[in-house]
Order: C-alpha cells, then sequence, then structure tokens
C-alpha cells in the first residue's frame, strides 16, 4: 500500500516527546513489512541544520489559502536504511525558527497560519505523486484540519481521491484551540462549523477535534486511553464526540524501537547487556552515578525519571513527595525540562541533597544512561496516553513505578511473588507515590534473588513493534480493503 504520514515530529529530524518516537517507528516498521511510506513535515531550522547527505530539491508549488499565496520548496530525502521517503515543506517564514511548536514554552502566536499551511502544503503535494495514496495516517492537532480538508470537495489530486484516513490521538489534552475568527483561515464550507461535530469547540475552533470528526478511523496508543478519552474525567471535552465515534477506535499499545533502545546494542552506552550477561548493568549504574556526582556506591537504590515538565507529568508530586524520600539510602537521577515552577522546584532541592540529582534540560545521551543505570524508573503522570519511558526501562531491567492510567496500566504489571514487572498504585498522592517507592527500595535491598527475577519478567517482554505493526496493517486493510502490503 502507499501510505502517506503528515506529522509534526518524527525521530530523529524533529521530536519533542514520544509522538516523534512513535512516528518514527510506525514509519520504520510499516516500510519492512513492504509498504510505500512517504512522510512529509515541515523544514524546521533544526533538520536544515543536519545537512542531510543526499537529500534533493524537489518542486516548487503554489499553495493559495484563504489568507494568502505561499511559494514553497520541497525538499525529498530516502532514509536508505529503512525506504522511508520524507519530504520537507520549506517556507522559512514559518519553520525557519528555534522550535517546532514555541520557543521557551511561548506558543508561536501564528501557529493556526502554520499548520493551515502545512496541511494544505501535505494534499497540495500529492499532486506530484506518480501513484494513488491508499492511506494517510496524521497525528494530532497539527494534522487534524487534513481530514475534513479532505472530506470537502476540494479536488486536491487524483492521486488522494480515495484516500482512507486514520487519525492517531497521541494526547487529547492538546488540542490546537484558536479563535473561531480562524475558521475562514481554513477555507472550509460553514457547514463544517456550527454543528455538534464541527470544527467549533466551546466558542473556538479546533485542529484536534477537526480530525477526530472527519477521519475514518482513530487510533489512540493504548487500550486503557482509549475508554478513558470517552469518558467525563479524561474526555478533555470531547467525550461526546468520542463516545459517538466509538465503532471507529482502536487503542493499540506503542512498541519500542530497539534498534535504537536496546541494552545490548545501545549507541550511547559504554557498557551493555542482556539477560543472560544482566550483572553488566551494574557497569552502567557506575558510570550513571559518575556522571551525575551521586556517591559510587553500588548498593544503595538508584532512581530515575526523564519527562518534559509539564502538570501531565506528576513531578509537582515528586517534588513534594521527596523531602520524606531522600532522608533514605536511596538516590535519584531526573532528567528533565519544562515548566519554569517545576524546574525551580528540582533544582531547589538538589542543592540541599546531595542524593539528588536533577539534569535540568534535554539529552537523549543521558536519557539513555538513566535508563540503563537505574534501579528503579518512576512515572507518576497524571493521566498517559501511552508512555515510553516506563517500555524503555523494562527492557533495560530498571523496574519501573508509576501511577496506574492510561498506557501505564497496560504495560506495568504489579509484582505478586515472582511474578509481575513493577509496582502500579492510585491514586496519585505524593504519600501514594512515596509508599510506591519504598516498596520498590524494599524488595532491591531485601531480596535481590527475586528482584532480579522481576528485571527479567520485564526484559522478556516484547515491545518490539513486531505486534503493533500487524495491527496498524490490519486496520488499513479494513478499511481499503487492500489485502497486499
Ligand atoms: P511524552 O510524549 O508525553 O513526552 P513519552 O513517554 O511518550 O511522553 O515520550 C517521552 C520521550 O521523550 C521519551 O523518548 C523520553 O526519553 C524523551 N524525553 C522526555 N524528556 C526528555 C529530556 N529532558 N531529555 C531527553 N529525552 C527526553
Ligand atoms: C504523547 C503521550 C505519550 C505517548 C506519546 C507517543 O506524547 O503523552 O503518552 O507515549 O504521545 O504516542
Amino acid at each position: 500500500m502507499h501510505i502517506l504520514i503528515p506529522t509534526a515530529e518524527i525521530y530523529p529530524y524533529a521530536k519533542v516527546g514520544g509522538m516523534g518516537d512513535m512516528v518514527a517507528a510506525l514509519s520504520r516498521h510499516l516500510s519492512k513489512l513492504g509498504h510505500d511510506v512517504r512522510i512529509v513535515l515541515p523544514y524546521y531550522r533544526n533538520i536544515k541544520n543536519l545537512n542531510l547527505d543526499h537529500q534533493i530539491f524537489l518542486n516548487n508549488f503554489k499553495v493559495n489559502l484563504p489568507f494568502k499565496t505561499i511559494n514553497c520548496r520541497v525538499l525529498e530525502y530516502l532514509e536508505t536504511d529503512s525506504g522511508v521517503i520524507l519530504y520537507f515543506i520549506d517556507y522559512p517564514e514559518y519553520f525557519d525558527r528555534e522550535g517546532i511548536y514555541n520557543d521557551r514554552q511561548k506558543d508561536y502566536p501564528d501557529n493556526p497560519e502554520r499548520f493551515i499551511f502545512f496541511s494544505y502544503a501535505a494534499l497540495l503535494l500529492t499532486k506530484h505523486f506518480d501513484f494513488h495514496v491508499d492511506v494517510l495516517h496524521g497525528h494530532d492537532w497539527p494534522t487534524g484540519l487534513i481530514m475534513p480538508l479532505l472530506k470537502c470537495g476540494i479536488k486536491w489530486s487524483a492521486q488522494i481521491e480515495e484516500v482512507k484516513t486514520v487519525f492517531t490521538i497521541h494526547n487529547l489534552a492538546y488540542q490546537g484551540n484558536y479563535p473561531l475568527s480562524y475558521f475562514k483561515s481554513i477555507g472550509l464550507p460553514e457547514s463544517f462549523l456550527h454543528h455538534q461535530d464541527g470544527l467549533e469547540f466551546f466558542g473556538q475552533i479546533s485542529f484536534l477535534k477537526a480530525g477526530i470528526a472527519y477521519a475514518d478511523h482513530i487510533t489512540t496508543v493504548s487500550i486503557t486511553y482509549a475508554r478513558e478519552i470517552q469518558t467525563d474525567a479524561g474526555g478533555c471535552g470531547l467525550q461526546g464526540l468520542l463516545q459517538k465515534r466509538k465503532e471507529s477506535i482502536t487503542g493499540i499499545l506503542n512498541g519500542i524501537d530497539e534498534s535504537i533502545w536496546n541494552p545490548l546494542t545501545d549507541s550511547y552506552l559504554t557498557n551493555h547487556y542482556d539477560i543472560s550477561t544482566i550483572e553488566q548493568k551494574k557497569l552502567c549504574k557506575q558510570d550513571l552515578q559518575q556522571k551525575m556526582g551521586l556517591h559510587p556506591d553500588l548498593n544503595i537504590p538508584l532512581i530515575g525519571g526523564i519527562s518534559r515538565l509539564v502538570f501531565q507529568k506528576g513531578f509537582d508530586i515528586v517534588a513534594s513527595a521527596l523531602v520524606d524520600l531522600l532522608a533514605e539510602n536511596i538516590q535519584f537521577a531526573l532528567l528533565g525540562t519544562g515548566d519554569d515552577q517545576i524546574e525551580s522546584q528540582l533544582t531547589e532541592i538538589s542543592k540541599h541533597y546531595s542524593n539528588f540529582k536533577f539534569y535540568n534540560g534535554y539529552s537523549e545521551h543521558l536519557a539513555h544512561l538513566i535508563i540503563a543505570g537505574c534501579d528503579i524508573f518512576i512515572v507518576p503522570s497524571r493521566y498517559e496516553p501511552c508512555g515510553l519511558t516506563q517500555l524503555y526501562s523494562l527492557k533495560y531491567g530498571t523496574i519501573p513505578v508509576v501511577h496506574a492510567t492510561g498506557g501505564l496500566e497496560d504495560s506495568v504489571n504489579n509484582i505478586k511473588d515472582s511474578t509481575g514487572n513493577g509496582i502500579k498504585f492510585s491514586p496519585l498522592t505524593p504519600y501514594n507515590l512515596k509508599i510506591a517507592i519504598l516498596k520498590a527500595v524494599e524488595l532491591y535491598q531485601d531480596d535481590r534473588d527475586r528482584w532480579k527475577k522481576i528485571m527479567i519478567n520485564g526484559m522478556k517482554e516484547n515491545h518490539n513493534w513486531d505486534y503493533q505493526i500487524l495491527q496498524y496493517h490490519n486496520l488499513y486493510r479494513s478499511l481499503t480493503r487492500i489485502m497486499h502490503p
């Protein structure tokens, strides 16, 4: 099948969070299965700076938007190892910027125009294809408008006329909501605005709602999250529409890309290990203790965390639980960036406790060292559509301690005797988090044999996309009735 994936993020070219990882793994695994996969994404400054070899100029074309006409350039890049083709939409006025959505937490005020333009450009690009697109698979609010734009009667190209659309919700809380006045800039007929399933959303327009309302099929990134988003508590105002579309919603837990996240081959690690050489993991702990400036004692339980520091992720709860915890003989290695307030809370704590280290920033390298070097990994998210760091932890024999929500609920099974792979707790409070961490610490200290069995339980699990990719493949098949890749 010919699959077109418009996206705002794809690792390693442009990534803010797990969506970039997921889109990368999805496309590479679809290609491995024999599909023809094309990605379209903005040519951000960061991609320009990569100076990719073999990137070629494809063409220039004109995009007539309701609010202006833009001449953009398209570059084409073939990923030789995966066979995936990427199209970069180059329009410096919108994309030659420091960030993807924002600079230091402040959203670009012209985000609606940027992603209206991107939606048009992605659709017009298909005119230059010499094949018919079978499936278009968009991700989150930046690509939401593409769904109604394909259904409003505009003739984009013959190549995309029969296309079936899939829209994946990675995070329902990021909705791309803008003043109603932007509706005119999208160029959709009025009939797409004011009705229950139209773009209007509490007096604004919503790019995310557009995707949910008009895609042929919706997926989200875990089975539990697929259920949670249909409830008043988890629906972020969209629960009514999601309930209405429930027959067209599928939850598929993300996998992890083992070419990047595998303790045996991880290119960021100096020491490698797998189940048969599990004792070597302590060398990674040694490295991490040294790198973070922690007391070099392999017997002290080391607890890690890596996160965007936003309300969703619950690191304010961690900060509240820390004062009690840091009196124990345990160590922390946290990595994150985000809200100023959470950043300064954690920085402040790190000034007073030598067993608490916080690296305030973004570092792929340190992320790998933490996942490999820690004994325990915390994911205290208020909600978590899927969550990837707990999956990485399982693969690396680092025991996850998580709030039982969304994909965390689906991927972590409570330790019972020698079964299970981690610790889940609920509701999310500083006290419950503290108790859950101490439970893990106690097991680590009291029963190393059982600890090792639990590590191995997680390491043995298969989260390598083999299963997930078949689910996407079958979904595409059922929508298009095309049986071959
Ligand atoms: P989300 O997409 O909501 O942020 P996920 O758990 O799905 O959550 O994915 C987060 C991804 O971003 C993981 O690959 C994680 O390692 C990475 N990440 C988050 N914060 C940082 C950071 N400060 N430095 C390096 N990697 C980070
Ligand atoms: C979002 C979610 C996260 C998920 C990721 C990839 O960023 O917050 O839970 O793992 O997308 O699907």
